[in-house]
């Protein structure tokens, strides 16, 4: 850090493990660029620790922590307030403190959203295939519930999707399918979609030779959105790109839930691009 005073406001993020994450080096960019006097820092949290932790939160007056896994669920009863978006999915990733009251968002969501938006995909009336049934498909397809699309999620675990399923369902008043994560379901449900998410680990470093679906069921009417970031070209987009479809990567979601946090701490609008371009640096040196 380049000057860190006695009015430096202090972010960070808590998880477990936490060694791997991208986000100290996008928002200390990020402030950096800003010339804003803030710090974020990295705090490895184990489960029975999140209590303190947030305990922590309020007696050193730190500013806001992004959750990551395995805290998005748990830390919700230690909370003050939650967004309403983030009380209907029930995982926040991002905590605002303010005058020791904490408030719990889902930057994921919307981070999710607007990377969709930002490449000019309206999810309103689209029918969305979401592969992947844990924290991540449940911020996102509450978000695209909200907005109107209509969802097909796809699991490994078929009980696991027809959970999710069933909550978006209670919770919108809408139907939402729920399949087993097969070759034969996909290519039912790849004929008739316009969005296609890969919410799985599939295909993730070191594993970068996987897919969760085979090239040929890619078509060019899909737009295909993998939230995996390492690597950024999965196999999963190159072949979506070869089909002719248009590609979103993990990156975008990536930065723009930072952005949306940096946000809410700082009340500044977050630099997107730069806070891209670091995670491509940082992403660059863990492989
Ligand atoms: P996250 O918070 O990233 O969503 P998670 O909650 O652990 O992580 O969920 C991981 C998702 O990837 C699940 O949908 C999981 O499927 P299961 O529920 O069947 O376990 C999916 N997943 C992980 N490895 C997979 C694999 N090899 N093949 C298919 N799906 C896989």
């Amino acid at each position: 850090m380049s000057s860190i005073s006695g009015k430096t406001r202090v972010c960070g993020i808590i998880g477990d493990p936490i060694e791997h994450t991208m986000s100290p080096v996008m928002h200390n960019a990020a402030f950096r660029e800003l010339g804003i006097d803030y710090v974020y820092l990295p705090f490895h949290v184990r489960q029975e620790e999140l209590g303190k932790a947030v305990d922590g939160v309020r007696a050193l007056n730190i500013r806001g922590l992004n959750v990551t896994i395995p805290h998005k669920v748990a830390i919700i009863p230690f909370l003050d307030k939650l967004d309403p978006l983030a009380k209907k999915i029930g995982a926040i990733n991002t905590i605002v403190h303010e005058e020791g009251v904490l408030t719990g968002y889902n930057t994921d969501a919307t981070g999710f959203l607007q990377a969709l938006l930002e490449q000019g995909v309206k999810p309103e009336g689209k029918t969305v295939v979401i592969l992947g049934a844990g924290g991540a498909s449940r911020a996102i397809s509450f978000i695209l519930a909200e907005r109107d699309a209509n969802l097909v999620i796809l699991n490994r675990g078929l009980g696991r999707a027809e959970d999710l399923a069933h909550r978006i369902a209670r919770v919108f008043g809408k139907e939402v399918k729920a399949r087993q994560l097969s070759e034969g379901n996909l290519a039912k449900v790849l004929v008739r979609a316009d969005i296609l998410v890969n919410t799985t680990s599939v295909g993730m470093s070191p594993d970068i030779d996987e897919t969760p679906v085979p090239a040929r069921l890619l078509n060019p009417s899909l737009v295909v959105f993998d939230i995996v970031y390492n690597p950024i070209q999965t196999r999963l987009l190159k072949e979506a790109e070869a089909a002719g479809a248009q590609t979103i990567n993990g990156l975008e979601m990536l930065a723009w839930q930072g952005a949306l946090a940096f946000e809410k701490w700082t009340g500044q609008k977050a630099p997107l691009d730069l806070m891209k371009r670091e995670a491509i640096k940082a992403l660059g040196h863990e492989n």
